[in-house]
């Protein structure tokens, strides 16, 4: 019952890595045409691989993974493989980070993975209906002058992007190491949003700053906002989105921070449930995250309906797209 609720509800992912989502079956399809070895031959064996146990180890898998993107085709085609995935789940709304620095330290260029990936946003819109959008993701395990170079490229796509993003590292890469790119980013007009990831050093710290020095508009995870009252007050009065991404690591299949998740939605945060990186999560995408979400810890369907709302409220559209989702949504919920 709350399966098929949570599968028929219009959706929007906010929260969502593309270069995440490259499944194995993908990997060995790009491996292949583009002479890469893998270590592995089978979409079973390579899936058997991916073990992490904090973010610096699923980092590295990561950024392995990565390495079979070479081309624009490749990058149309692993956009393209997500989006009609999450349109099967009801998702009518996506904003996915993308990650350049990880493909132009490769020698692979700019133009190539954007226009990639704008080709399977366009062709999803037209083909699917399903609109989507784009943010640049800063690798903060980088300079704050590599991150200021990417910016600087992705002004040549200017349209096509509608935020920027920190991802990565965070281990002694607070929010204020990136405070000189994200004003230039938001004097360019840019949304503006970091990874305040779990388990991470100085974690309320870098919550206050991203509030306080950076003025973000989003925070990506944010679950220590939690740990501290101050905050926590603080966060809950701006209402803030906190992207909480309750995902399963490969060894075990329980969310991660479901209880927090709970917690936020009991403290009235404006707080959404995202998928991050699926391919590396067990292959949940947002309709599994949220039923096993929803079953670790008996959200109901007010709760749910509020985490729908939260994602819509919180998006980077215009006021007609907030509009029409709200109303599908509103009609879904009123006639279920
Ligand atoms: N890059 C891709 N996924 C990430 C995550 N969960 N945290 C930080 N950086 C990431
Ligand atoms: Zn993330």
């Amino acid at each position: 019952m709350m399966k098929s609720f949570i599968q028929g509800m219009p959706k929007a992912e906010l929260h969502v890595h593309i270069e995440g989502t490259l499944e194995p079956e993908l990997r060995l399809r790009f491996a292949a045409r583009n002479g890469i070895e893998l270590p592995y031959q089978t979409a079973d064996a390579l899936a058997a691989s991916y073990d992490y146990n904090d973010l610096a180890s699923f980092l590295a898998l990561y950024f392995d993974g990565l390495k079979v993107l070479r081309t624009e085709r490749d990058f149309f085609e692993l956009t393209y493989a997500y989006l009609q995935r999450v349109h099967a789940q009801n998702v009518v709304y996506a904003e996915m980070h993308f990650d350049p620095q990880a493909h132009t330290s490769r020698g692979i260029a700019f133009d190539s993975v954007i226009n990639g990936i704008r080709g399977a946003q366009d062709e999803a819109r037209q083909e699917l209906g399903l609109r989507s959008r784009l943010i640049l993701g800063l690798l903060r395990d980088m300079s704050a002058e590599s991150a200021m170079d990417a910016l600087e490229q992705s002004l040549a796509y200017r349209d096509w992007i509608v935020g920027v993003g920190l991802d990565s590292d965070e281990k002694g890469n607070p929010p204020v190491k990136f405070r000189d790119v994200f004003e230039r980013a938001r004097a360019e007009g840019y949304n503006l949003t970091m990874h305040c990831d779990h388990l991470q050093d100085n974690s309320v710290e870098h919550i206050r700053q991203c509030l306080d020095v950076i003025g973000v508009d989003r925070i990506d995870h944010g679950y220590h906002a939690l740990d501290d009252a101050a905050l926590l007050e603080d966060v809950r009065r701006r209402q803030v989105c906190l992207t909480f991404c309750t995902t399963s690591p490969p060894s075990n299949p329980a969310p991660r921070r479901a209880n927090e998740l709970k917690s936020a939605l009991e403290h009235g945060l404006n707080v959404t449930v995202n998928t991050d990186d699926p391919a590396y999560m067990r292959g949940y995408y947002l309709n599994e995250v949220l039923l096993n979400t929803q079953q670790a810890v008996g959200l109901s369907r007010e709760q749910l309906t509020q985490l729908a709302r939260n994602a819509f409220r919180s998006a980077w559209i215009t006021r007609e797209e907030r509009g029409e989702f709200m109303a599908a949504l509103d009609a879904y919920v009123g006639g279920t």
